[in-house]
């Protein structure tokens, strides 16, 4: 029997099962060779994971929904990289899990925001984001300064971080109790942002 184009287009579950096959083939020949790509494998020369300080504030950046507004993700236009800096590759990313890439910007991109104003900036701004940009819709964390991260449950993160590859040493570990000692989570936000695209 003769796969005729009128038959397939006839039957629509012969065109199901050829337009899996087609996806399939297309699919495995974009992602498979990301698996072995240099670009995409190794690590950020200088990357550092982040420490549990760092690491709250991007649980606090998470359970607020900020992605939902803000991209982490510099993509190779001009306009992008005039505006924001360099554009985002993916050895930059290798410790976050989940990654925070993504397209939504109803603020600006994030990635390489770190450096970019000073903590009582970044303080102030979530606090009220109205009183630093008048036009701001972005919403107020007042709450954040409320409640203070614990560097038990930081420890623990890092140990399930670590059992996918994030490279924690012993003195990471440590370092929780001293570097976690009378923050906030607003605190924590603060050395998240500040620590975004800086190694
Ligand atoms: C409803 C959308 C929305 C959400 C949710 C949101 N933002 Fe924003 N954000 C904005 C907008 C719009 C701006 C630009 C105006 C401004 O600076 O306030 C902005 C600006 C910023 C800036 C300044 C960026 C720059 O380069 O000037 C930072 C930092 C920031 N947001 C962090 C956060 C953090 C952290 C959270 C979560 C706790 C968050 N945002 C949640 C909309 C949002």
């Amino acid at each position: 029997m003769k796969l005729s184009h009128e038959r397939i287009e006839t039957n629509s579950w012969l065109m199901l099962v050829l337009v899996l096959l087609v996806v399939c083939v297309g699919g495995l020949v974009e992602i498979v060779p990301l698996f072995y790509q240099k670009s995409t494998t190794q690590v950020h020369p200088g990357l550092k994971p982040y420490n549990a300080l760092e690491l709250a504030g991007r649980d606090v950046y998470q359970r607020e929904g900020c992605y939902g507004c803000h991209s982490q993700m510099i993509r190779p236009f001009r306009s992008e990289t005039l505006r924001y800096g360099e554009y985002s590759k993916a050895d930059e990313s290798v410790y976050d899990h989940p990654f925070q890439w993504g397209s939504k910007r109803t603020g600006p991109d994030l990635a390489r925001v770190g450096g970019r104003y000073s903590d009582e900036w970044h303080r102030l701004h979530l606090l009220n984001p109205r009183d630093l940009v008048p036009e701001s819709n972005m919403p107020a964390y007042p709450w954040l300064e409320q409640a203070a991260p614990s560097a038990d449950t930081m420890r623990k993160h890092m140990q399930a971080l670590q059992t996918v590859g994030v490279p924690y040493s012993a003195q990471d570990y440590s370092a929780a109790d001293e570097l976690m000692k009378n923050k906030t989570e607003l605190d924590s936000v603060v050395a998240y942002l500040q620590r975004l695209g800086r190694y």
